[in-house]
């Protein structure tokens, strides 16, 4: 019973200090960049459950950036269905430059993950930096020809977790 008491009060203590380091991070991040919204920041490292598992902002990193992985990841899905239900040639080549930048997106974020276990940040920053560019790649392909984007819900979902990853990243090395 003791030893019962005394893990209970440890997960107690463990959840609320990692509580505390995701609403904290989210915190910072989202006073200083308008464009990440909190409750985003906050649901998303829940969703993957960081609560229970982070312990620093490295860890941090590393969850934003496989959640960001797994965004691209969905939006690649979401290109695919576009892609078989669209007739129209021109519109399906830009789902396909789309498609194009999250695979090259999805490459650089394995790399990215991989410098920030191996402590070298500025490497996880450059990489993380070119994956940050797919949402706005895939808009551009759509505006260049004058048309309605259909990925704009997804581009907006993995812009903001690619950027959490790359503010978490770019203050680890300070
Ligand atoms: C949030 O920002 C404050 C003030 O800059 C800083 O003291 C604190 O360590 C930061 N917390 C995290 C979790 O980054
Ligand atoms: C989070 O934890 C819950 C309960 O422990 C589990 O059911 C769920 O699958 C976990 N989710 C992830 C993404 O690991
Ligand atoms: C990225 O996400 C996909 C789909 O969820 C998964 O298969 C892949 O292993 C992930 N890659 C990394 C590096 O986590
Ligand atoms: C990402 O986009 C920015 C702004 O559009 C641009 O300056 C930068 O060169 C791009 N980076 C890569 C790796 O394409």
């Amino acid at each position: 019973m003791r030893t019962f008491c005394y893990l209970l009060l440890i997960s107690l203590f463990l959840s609320l200090c990692n509580a505390s380091i995701v609403e904290d991070t989210c915190k910072n991040i989202s006073s200083s960049n308008p464009d990440i919204v909190y409750d985003f920041c906050v649901s998303s490292f829940k969703s993957y459950n960081a609560t229970s598992q982070a312990a620093d902002q490295r860890t941090l990193a590393i969850i934003a950036s496989r959640l960001a992985n797994s965004t691209a990841a969905k939006t690649q899905e979401r290109i695919q269905e576009l892609m078989e239900a669209e007739k129209n040639k021109p519109r399906k080549n830009r789902l396909d430059v789309c498609m194009e930048v999250y695979s090259l997106a999805i490459d650089d974020l394995r790399t990215a993950e991989q410098a920030i276990e191996a402590e070298r940040d500025p490497d996880a920053v450059v990489f993380l930096s070119a994956a940050s560019n797919a949402s706005s790649d895939c808009e551009d392909a759509f505006a260049e020809a004058k048309d309605a984007c259909p990925l704009e819900k997804e581009n907006g979902e993995y812009d903001q977790m690619a950027a959490i990853a790359l503010v978490i990243v770019a203050a680890l090395h300070r």
